[in-house]
Order: structure tokens, then sequence, then C-alpha cells
């Protein structure tokens, strides 16, 4: 039974490639995969009741990654938008975008900023799309425009707080996620939601992302539950 619902979960979307390999295809078709899961746990997480759903989709280190498997991922977020975005307003579900999303390609950048703009006054389930994202990266980005603030006298060193901060962050406006999951069997944080993540309860799990399902996803939630009504009792 799920007692207290997290309010944000974010997941690391391990193990496409090996999923593939494993199958006898290629690690695009993996990704193809793993992207058929993922329309599956945004419903789920609708049907569960969590606010927030970040996926790790694209890190700033995947470029280094065979060309073609970087071009098919690139290629996904026009085609899954297409697809999915009569479904995502209907269901009033938000698309945001964590990430340098300038260095992307333009189709892929500009089939992300339709759906932000499309879904922007909807206000059930946001899903937070981490494409081009390091954690590293994002808190540069923000010392930068904290900096650029400070010497236009927009800003004073001592108004900067962790508040401060997280306005400064690609998640400006979210809560910090509660659980982070990462699927594959890796137990890294891989740069991901480093500033975001100091309170996050992390779990793991050896499945391939293309084989993540709505029973893990609750299984995660729970485990989370217990451990928290553990540190509650001490
Ligand atoms: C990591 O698995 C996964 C990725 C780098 C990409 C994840 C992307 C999706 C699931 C689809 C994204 C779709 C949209 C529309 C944004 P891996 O390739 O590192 O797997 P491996 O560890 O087995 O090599």
């Amino acid at each position: 039974m799920i007692t207290g619902i997290p309010q944000h979960i974010a997941i690391m979307m391990d193990g496409n490639g090996r999923w593939g390999k494993q199958k006898g295809l290629t690690r695009s078709q993996g990704h193809f995969a793993g992207s058929k899961t993922m329309e599956n746990i945004i419903m789920d997480s609708l049907d569960i009741g969590i606010n927030v759903l970040t996926l790790y989709a694209f890190s700033s280190e995947n470029w280094k990654r065979p060309q073609k498997e970087v071009q098919y991922l690139m290629d996904l977020p026009a085609k899954f938008f297409k697809e999915k975005l009569p479904e995502f307003m209907e269901k009033n579900i938000r698309i945001c975008v964590s990430g340098d999303i300038e260095k992307l390609p333009m189709h892929t950048k500009s089939a992300v900023q339709s759906a932000v703009k499309a879904t922007e006054n909807n206000d059930s389930l946001v899903v937070n799309f981490a494409l081009n994202y390091g954690g590293r990266n994002e808190i540069i980005f923000a010392v930068k425009a904290i900096i650029g603030d400070i010497k236009e006298s927009k800003l004073k060193i001592n108004n900067i707080n962790e508040e401060l901060i997280d306005g400064f962050l690609y998640t400006s406006g979210l809560p910090d996620p509660d659980i982070i999951i990462r699927t594959g069997g890796e137990k890294r944080i891989s740069n991901f939601l480093l500033w975001q993540s100091s309170k996050s309860e992390l779990w793991f799990t050896d499945t391939y992302f293309p084989d993540f399902n709505k029973e893990l996803l609750l299984q995660a939630i729970n485990e989370v539950q217990e451990r928290k009504s553990y540190q509650a009792r001490l």
C-alpha cells in the first residue's frame, strides 16, 4: 500500500543499449523500446498521482556516442511529441525541459520548445525531460548568471542562499526529487541533478529500462516509504 505519494520522481533510464544487444537488436532499437516504456511510465505516474516526473533522456556526455546513435536520439523527440502531444493535452500534462537546449539540433530544439509552449498552462503531471543535461554544467551556468546579476547590481552577495540558487537552475520552480531511480544495474549518480539530489532517496534496479514498468515504480515508492518510516522510528 502506498501512503504519501512522492511529489517528484526522477529516472535515469539506463540499459537501453544492453537490452537491444541482448535481444539481437541495435542500440537504437533499444532506445526506441525505451521510449515506449517512457510513454507507459508517464501515464503510470499520472495514475499514481506523482506531480513531477524527470526523465534523463540525454546527458551532456552522450555526444561522445557513435554518431548514428546520437542522431537517432536527436530524432526521437520530434516523433515522440508529434504522436503524444494530443494525449498530453487531453490529460493536462505539462512538458518541461532541463538542459542546455541551445546546443541541440534545430529540429530537436524546436520540437521540444513547441511541446513546452503548447502545454504551458496544463496543470496535472509535469514531465521534465533532462536533455543535453549535465549537473556540473547546470551549476556553472547558474554561477555565471548570478555573477552577471551581481555585476549589474541586480543582486547582492548577501542575498545568495539555497532558494536563490534553486531559481537559477534549469529545474527552477520544480520541487527537488524525492526519489531518484536508476535502471540498468549501475549505482552511480552520473552528473544527474547534483544540487537537487541533496536529500533524495536513491533506488536502483538491475532491470534494463525497456523492461521497467509500473510494478517496479510502485516497488521503488513502497521501499522508500518503508525506509522513511524506519528512519522516523529511530
Ligand atoms: C541510457 O541507456 C539511455 C539513454 C542515453 C537515452 C534514453 C532515452 C530514451 C529512453 C528515449 C528518449 C525519448 C525522448 C522523446 C526524449 P544506455 O544507452 O546508456 O544503455 P546501456 O547502458 O545499456 O548502454
